[in-house]
């Protein structure tokens, strides 16, 4: 990855989905579909079981491996968890942190966040951190305060050289598959809100270099729309992410918006 010459940034997240014959099916399906897209940074992040298993079909393509979560410690007595260390070894390149069924469900903290970025960057894998408020705060009209706490707490402790590493996906936890997408507008709003708060954090160049992406019910009918906005950069596709054709359509009209808005 390569932040100077900036490209739209895909990522499928497959969540607890996919037996390790269906991951290498789909990987397949998406590396023969991949080959005309090189003007995006795309990325799939299996199941851990599949991963070593992924990375043989990503091999010779352009497709990136991710892992879904990591812990922060090296190793250990930490029954269930896997470090950074291992998600590089298995041919990693990224990791998801922070994604909202993990604090939802799994009571993950900012500060454990913050533990796993760091982790994660020292590991050289590049975080892609999950930030995003739910229908309750957006109803309240806390979307920016919840975000820029996000924010400030995830990021604490991170200087210039590692936040050029960090890839910042707002999902808003309303529109995670529920179906009910953002609209551009609304993404965009509390995007060049996200890229402000981070440039008065890190200075303006740096922000603006920042990969900013959105997730919620991304799908091929609204990723033009959507990617057409300034500030999203790509996406984080979860539900549409799990058969070739539709990531791939998506991918397509994130090149083709990304192209015209340049
Ligand atoms: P969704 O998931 O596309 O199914 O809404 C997005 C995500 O959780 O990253």
């Amino acid at each position: 990855m390569n932040k100077k010459t900036k490209i739209p940034f895909v990522a499928g997240n497959w969540k607890m989905h996919m037996t390790i014959p269906e991951a290498r099916e789909l990987a397949s399906k998406i590396v023969k579909s991949s080959v005309g897209l090189s003007e995006a940074e795309i990325v799939v992040a299996p199941p851990f079981t599949a991963l070593s298993e992924v990375m043989k079909v990503l091999e010779d393509s352009s497709v990136q491996l991710s892992g879904q979560d990591l812990y922060w410690e090296e190793k250990g007595a930490f029954t269930g968890e896997i470090s950074a260390s291992m998600l590089k070894n298995a041919g990693c390149q990224y990791v998801i942190i922070g994604h909202s069924e993990r604090r939802q469900y799994f009571g993950e903290t900012d500060s454990g966040v913050n533990k796993k970025i760091k982790a994660a960057l020292q590991h050289d894998l590049f975080p892609i951190v999950c930030i995003g408020e739910s229908l309750e705060e957006r109803e309240k009209g806390e979307t920016m305060g919840k975000v820029a706490r996000q924010i400030e707490k995830g990021l604490d402790g991170l200087g210039s050289n590692d936040f050029e590493r960090v890839i910042i996906a707002y999902e808003p936890v309303w529109a995670i598959g529920t179906g009910k997408t953002a609209t551009p507008a609304q993404a965009e709003e509390v995007q060049a809100f996200i890229r402000e708060k981070l440039a008065s954090r890190y200075g303006k160049d740096p922000a603006s270099c920042a990969i900013i992406i959105y997730g919620g019910s991304v799908k091929p009918e609204n990723s033009y729309d959507l990617l057409s906005e300034k500030n999203i950069d790509g996406f984080l596709v979860g539900g549409a992410s799990l058969e070739a054709e539709s990531f791939i359509r998506i991918i397509e009209q994130a090149i083709k918006a990304f192209k015209e808005k340049k």
